[in-house]
Order: C-alpha cells, then structure tokens, then sequence
C-alpha cells in the first residue's frame, strides 16, 4: 500500500493516534503535514517519521484558529503542491454534566474543537482535495454510537455523533465530486487522551469482549486502508475498531 507521491495533512499528530497515523504514512513514503499545537511533541513524531520513511512538514497550529487553518493548508500547498488525503484526527474532551451546571461550557469548548475545527479544516483543503480525488477520513469514536456510562462526556459525545453525521452528510455531496469521506471510531487506545483532558482515569481498565484495548498503529491501519485505492468503493462508512466494546 504505497503513497509515495501522496500528500497527506494529519490534525492531532503530536501525540497518539495521530502520531501514528503520521508515522504510519512516512513509512509508506507520503508527504505528511503534521499538525498540532505542542512543538516538542511534534518534533519528536516528526523525527521517528523520518527515520521511518519521509521528512514531514511540521506545523504548530490551533485548529480551532481560522487564520491557522487557512494558513496550514497554504503552507501544505506551498511545499508539496497537492493535497490527496486529509485525516481530520485532532480532537479532546471537556467534563461536564447538566447536572453539575457545567454542560454548556463544555460543550461549547468541545463541539468548537471536535466539530466546527473539523468542519472548518475540510472546506479549507476541499478545493484541492476534488483537484486530486483525494479522500477524507475523520476520527471519531464508539461513543459517537453509544454514549459513555460516565454523564461527565455527554459533550464528547454529541460531538462524535455529530463528526459521524458529518462525515455521512459531506460523503454525499462530495461523491458528485469524486472524493470519498469516511471514519474511524475507535473504542479505547493507548494515547495521552485522558492525560489531555486532565484525567487520571486509565482506559487500559476499560473492559472489552476481546480483553484489551488497542494500540494506536491499529488505529493507522484502518486509515491507511481508507485512504487507499482498495477502499475506492468505501464512502459514507464508519470502521469501528473497539475489541468488541460496542457490543457489550
Ligand atoms: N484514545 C482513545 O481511547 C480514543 C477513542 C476513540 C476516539 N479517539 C479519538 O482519537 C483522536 C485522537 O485522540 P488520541 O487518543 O490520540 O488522544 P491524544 O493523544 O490526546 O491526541 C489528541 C491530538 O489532538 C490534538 N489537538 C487537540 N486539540 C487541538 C487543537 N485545538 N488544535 C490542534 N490540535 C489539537 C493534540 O495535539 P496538541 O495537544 O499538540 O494540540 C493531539 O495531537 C481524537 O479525535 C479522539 O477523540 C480516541
């Protein structure tokens, strides 16, 4: 599955599952933007993805800045003249309940990262995407599907419900235009995610039919399908990777 001469923006690549994303397709000779605010912990991706393969573009943004993204997808433009896939991974989780009165703070926080950003990154990178009939997939979440048991997510998960309809919605009126759009909804992965929201909970806990949870390369090995020709009938779908949680 190669993508030398592919060119591909990863959001949320510092850490996780965007890192291994991004490693993933420097290993298979893409061009990769990599995207995401801590610059130490980009570098250090960056550095494994060209050891691994190809030298990735790095670029400190906030996806949630406009001016930022616009400029992402420019600076992308400007170094490697194409765009082929877009993986819209950048995302976090913000506590809160109704309950507890904090909801609508939350929310907000979360649906303008883990949505509009999204939204936004992918009317920025679409002109050039329907240029190369390039693809999309954004990385959503079990709990987009099934809400998790703790009320303090209910912000995330909206927001996962929301990206899945959006990647359904936008597979639609792109088709016309040749790209396909498609997700990946893990259940619980190894990642700073829960260090990232300031919590000291441990997915590894969380129990699965399968008896554990998954390291992010599996993750990667979805998206590089996707994003590949043998997925060339694939849009509109959602590949959950969970061990099995969804069922239990
Ligand atoms: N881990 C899991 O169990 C799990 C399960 C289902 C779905 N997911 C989803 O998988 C995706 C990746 O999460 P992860 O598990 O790899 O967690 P992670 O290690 O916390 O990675 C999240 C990434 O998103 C970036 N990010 C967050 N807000 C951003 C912003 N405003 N602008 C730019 N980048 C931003 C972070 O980079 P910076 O901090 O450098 O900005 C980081 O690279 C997320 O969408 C998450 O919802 C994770």
């Amino acid at each position: 599955m190669s993508f030398a001469s592919k060119v591909v923006i990863v959001t949320g690549a510092s850490s996780g599952i965007g890192a291994a994303i991004a490693i993933a397709f420097a290993k298979e000779k893409a061009n990769v933007t990599m995207v995401g605010r801590n610059e130490t912990k980009l570098k250090k991706v960056a550095e494994e993805c060209e050891r691994n393969g190809s030298k990735p573009l790095v670029i400190v943004a906030d996806i949630t800045n406009e001016d930022q993204v616009k400029s992402l997808i420019k600076e992308t433009i400007v170094k490697f003249g194409k765009l082929d896939v877009l993986v819209n991974n950048a995302g976090m989780a913000k506590f809160g309940t109704l309950m507890g009165g904090d909801m609508l703070q939350a929310y907000d926080e979360t649906m303008k990262t883990n949505v509009r950003a999204q939204v936004h990154v992918t009317t920025e990178a679409l002109q050039h995407l329907i240029q190369t009939k390039g693809n999309i997939i954004n990385i959503s979440s079990v709990a987009g599907t099934r809400p998790s048991k703790s009320a303090s997510l209910t912000s995330y998960n909206i927001s996962k419900a929301a990206l899945n309809h959006f990647t359904k919605c936008a597979a639609l009126e792109l088709s016309t235009r040749g790209v396909r759009v498609n997700s990946v909804s893990p259940g619980p992965v190894r990642s700073d995610f829960m260090e990232n929201a300031g919590s000291t909970f441990s997915l590894e806990s969380v129990p699965t039919p399968l008896g554990k949870i998954s390291g992010p390369e599996e993750i990667a090995d979805v998206v590089l399908f996707l994003a590949s020709d043998r997925a060339k009938s694939i849009t509109g779908s959602d590949y959950i990777v969970d061990n099995g949680y969804i069922l239990s």
